[in-house]
């Protein structure tokens, strides 16, 4: 459900998505090492996060390593697990100022055990913060999340006998990573390309899309708004006919 923001004039989407893209093209146009992208891009990412909170969105997902970044050069892949480390190191004391409930999505194969340490006490330290919902895509895969999450629904039917017939669409959606977050609203990517490489494909389905034309580092509160005024000239029909 959108929630009406009356100083902007403006319905804001509850569950807003991200694919921040373009870091690394931003680094190359100023002739820098694309890993000076990533580290402008976290610091971009943190402040659209407070910009998001304040705007009055609930959940916000950012897309920030899919399972297919591991194929980037070595020297990339270091640097941006070191970025995380860094993050990680100061996020618990930020979240829980801010009320702030932190999950990371996607598989836990292939992470650093002392990287797997650190989410899980930052999830464990915010769970029961009651404000904005803040889901970190890494090491993220639709696909993969789908089937991790067949995997364990069908460990269940046979484990605890749940019949076949009563599984719904409800109860398949809590086995995914994003169990109880609503569906995305809205879905923002930069940079330009228009594609979901393997984002939330299950939460995805009636997203509204937005691409704006603008590398994620040069992405601020002003663009974020610009993107929610577009989502609010969309007319939102979910397979249904608009009353005259
Ligand atoms: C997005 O920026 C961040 C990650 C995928 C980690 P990119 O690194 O994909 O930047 P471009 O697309 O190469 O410019
Ligand atoms: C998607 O961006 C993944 C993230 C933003 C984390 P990519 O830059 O990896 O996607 P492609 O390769 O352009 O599809
Ligand atoms: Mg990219």
């Amino acid at each position: 459900m959108d929630i009406y923001n009356e100083s902007l004039g403006l319905n804001i989407p509850c569950h807003v998505g991200i694919i921040l893209d373009g870091n690394g093209r931003w680094a190359q146009k100023k002739h820098m090492p694309r890993n000076y992208g990533h580290i402008k891009g976290c610091k971009v990412m943190e402040k659209i996060r407070d910009d998001a909170d304040e705007i009055g969105i609930k959940y916000l997902t950012v897309y920030v390593f899919s399972t297919e970044n591991w194929s980037r050069s070595q020297v990339e892949v270091d640097g941006l697990m070191r970025l995380l480390r860094n993050y990680l190191k100061t996020c618990i004391k930020r979240a829980n100022k801010d009320n702030m409930k932190v999950v990371v999505l996607g598989s836990r194969d292939r992470l650093d055990d002392d990287i797997l340490t650190k989410i899980s006490e930052l999830e464990e330290a915010t769970k029961n913060n009651t404000g904005l919902t803040f889901q970190i895509a890494l090491n993220y895969g639709g696909r993969d999340e789908i089937i991790r999450a067949v995997r364990k629904l069908v460990k269940d039917v046979v484990d605890k006998g749940i019949e076949p017939d009563s599984i719904s669409e409800k109860m398949f959606s809590k086995y995914l990573d994003t169990g109880d977050a609503p569906d995305i609203d809205l879905l923002i990517r930069t940079s330009g390309e228009k594609r979901l490489s393997n984002f939330l494909l299950w939460q995805n389905a009636y997203a509204e899309f937005d691409f704006p034309e603008v590398l994620w580092p040069d992405f601020n509160k002003s663009r974020l708004i610009e993107s929610i005024e577009r989502y609010n000239k969309r007319d939102r029909r979910f397979g249904g006919v608009k009353e005259e």
